[in-house]
């Protein structure tokens, strides 16, 4: 789906797919230095990372290892509240695993704090945080990530695994979401 194909629906285009895709390119770069002679473990956080997860692991030119978490946050509506419950544990073991999780967006980055925490207990190798999207503005809890493709502003985005009540995730691109959709 194209943003044109929702053009009433969203107020602005923020990422085109040739941008994220270049940024997802450049980062890769970067990944594939940092982890030379290394086989490191792709960890993706579901659903909204499936878009990042899928790119990033193909512009990769190396060998790399998929798993997937599910979690929920607990809390009022929308709004993360930082306790989370698992609801699909990883199948690898991370013992002296390169670990890198893999993120769409870190808003008020309470997930990832917790993420980072519970993996970190699981004694990997080394522990790194991917994310295409941060929204500074947002934080509550300040989170070390290692690679950030873009920082945008604190509105409601949607595209490439983002959703509104699970719409918009198979959008090429982010969009700022119109708030007649929303309101
Ligand atoms: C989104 C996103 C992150 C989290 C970031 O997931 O994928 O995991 O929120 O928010 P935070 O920094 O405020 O904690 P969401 O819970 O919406 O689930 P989804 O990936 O299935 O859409």
């Amino acid at each position: 789906m194209q943003p044109s194909d929702v053009a009433d629906d969203l107020s602005a285009t923020l990422l085109s797919e040739q941008q994220i895709r270049e940024k997802i390119a450049e980062l890769a770069r970067r990944v594939e230095s940092d982890y030379a002679g290394e086989r490191p473990l792709l960890v993706g956080v579901l659903k909204g990372a499936v878009m990042v997860m899928a790119d990033l692991a193909r512009e990769l030119k190396m060998h790399v290892d998929l798993d997937f978490m599910a979690v929920s946050s607990y809390g009022l509506g929308t709004e993360s509240s930082g306790v989370v419950r698992i609801l699909k544990d990883l199948d690898a073991d991370l013992s002296g695993r390169h670990v890198l999780i893999v993120e769409d967006i870190i808003d008020s980055g309470l997930t990832l704090a917790w993420l980072r925490a519970n993996l970190e207990s699981r004694g990997p190798a080394s522990l790194e945080i991917f994310a295409l999207l941060r929204k500074p503005d947002a934080a509550k809890v300040n989170v070390d990530v290692k690679y950030v493709g873009f920082d945008i502003p604190n509105e409601f985005v949607v595209g490439y695994g983002l959703d509104y009540a699970e719409q918009y995730r198979n959008l090429r691109g982010v969009g700022v979401l119109a708030p007649h959709i929303y309101s």
